[in-house]
């Protein structure tokens, strides 16, 4: 069957809750490096405020799906969770449900004006021509059992303190509305933020005041090195259960700040304030400045057990008007 002939054959739908399955069954294992969120995120999807979630079935069958979620008071859509089904990638059915998608929003949401994606890329991965890059973060991933990150964490610290001739910060878990102040602050948005966008776990948007509730939905833990005029903030989300492994919880944290002694002990912090928590295996995502990611990254060799997942990736930001 040729490209053209699939395209001509699928049927574009909102996805509702009796499709979870046949989602399902359009991610590999593989997809994601075994952190797909799709099982977890899927039904928390279909009831969030402002989400759309489309899906492209071919003869009864879902083998696509995007999702639209409106931000910045309405002028955006970020794009997230794109999937095609493994046996049609490549086929141009990703392509066409993305322009379904992309016409569906200029017909029935006229005031939005760009679409916003974070995507993943391995360098020296070009950038698509057809979006602007906004900004660059780099991703350090690591994997462990949870017994195992107590002690990273303690040999971390012990390292960082002996290296520094001056005590490292001794950051502070933020309040909500001690968050939400500092995030939406001139300090932060001009110093801190990469080109001034809020990046949350995948989630692009930018500092002002209609985008809070969306990160109030997220559950978010923050932690900056200080409360006043901050090197570092941090954002982590709660664990949630993916495929890598049985027992496998995956998290992100994103830190933002270019100093590397203050990226250092926010990344700490947050995974300190986790350890309660946790339990099974562990697959982390911490994204940073590229500045500091080999700091960061050197700090990270440890005799814990602690493994890094990925080498050096990055994830780009990318926008494009409507
Ligand atoms: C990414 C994926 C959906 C692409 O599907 P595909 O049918 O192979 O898509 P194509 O290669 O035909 O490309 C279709 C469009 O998707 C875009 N695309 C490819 N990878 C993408 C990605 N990671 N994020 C966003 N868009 C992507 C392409 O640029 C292309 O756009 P264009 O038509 O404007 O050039 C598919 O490989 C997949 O399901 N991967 C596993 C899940 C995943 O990695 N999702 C993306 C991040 S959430």
């Amino acid at each position: 069957m040729s490209a053209v002939q699939e395209v001509c054959d699928v049927v574009y739908s909102f996805a509702e809750e009796q499709d979870f399955q046949q989602v399902l069954n359009i991610c590999s294992d593989e997809d994601l490096y075994g952190v797909d969120y799709m099982a977890v995120t899927f039904h928390r999807w279909l009831q969030e405020p402002g989400r759309l979630v489309f899906i492209a079935r071919m003869n009864n069958r879902v083998v696509a799906l995007e999702s639209t979620l409106l931000v910045d008071g309405g002028q955006t859509v970020v794009l997230q969770g794109f999937r095609v089904a493994p046996d049609l990638r490549g086929h141009g059915v990703g392509g066409a449900l993305q322009r379904h998608v992309t016409d569906y929003i200029r017909c029935h949401y006229p005031q939005v004006s760009a679409v916003r994606l974070s995507r993943g890329v391995k360098p020296p991965a070009q950038s698509p021509t057809n979006y602007r890059l906004i900004a660059k973060e780099a991703m350090l991933s690591l994997r462990c059992e949870a017994a195992d990150l107590g002690p990273f964490v303690a040999e971390l610290r012990s390292r960082l303190a002996c290296q520094s001739d001056c005590p490292p910060p001794s950051p502070v878990i933020l309040t909500q509305q001690q968050a939400e102040t500092l995030i939406l602050s001139d300090h932060v948005i001009t110093n801190l933020l990469p080109n001034k966008t809020i990046i949350n776990d995948w989630e692009p948007l930018k500092p002002m005041e209609a985008n809070l509730e969306v990160l109030r939905r997220r559950g978010l833990t923050w932690i900056a090195d200080r409360e006043f005029k901050p090197t570092a903030i941090s954002l982590c989300i709660t664990p949630y259960a993916v495929p890598y492994r049985h027992d496998a919880l995956h998290f992100n944290i994103n830190i933002f700040g270019c100093s590397l002694a203050s990226v250092c002990a926010v990344f700490l912090a947050q995974l300190e304030a986790l350890l309660p928590s946790l339990q099974g295996y562990l697959v982390f995502y911490t994204s940073v400045n590229p500045a500091v990611w080999p700091g960061l990254h050197r700090l990270c060799q440890n005799s814990s057990y602690v493994s890094f997942h990925l080498d050096y990736y990055e994830e780009l930001i990318l926008e494009r008007d409507l």
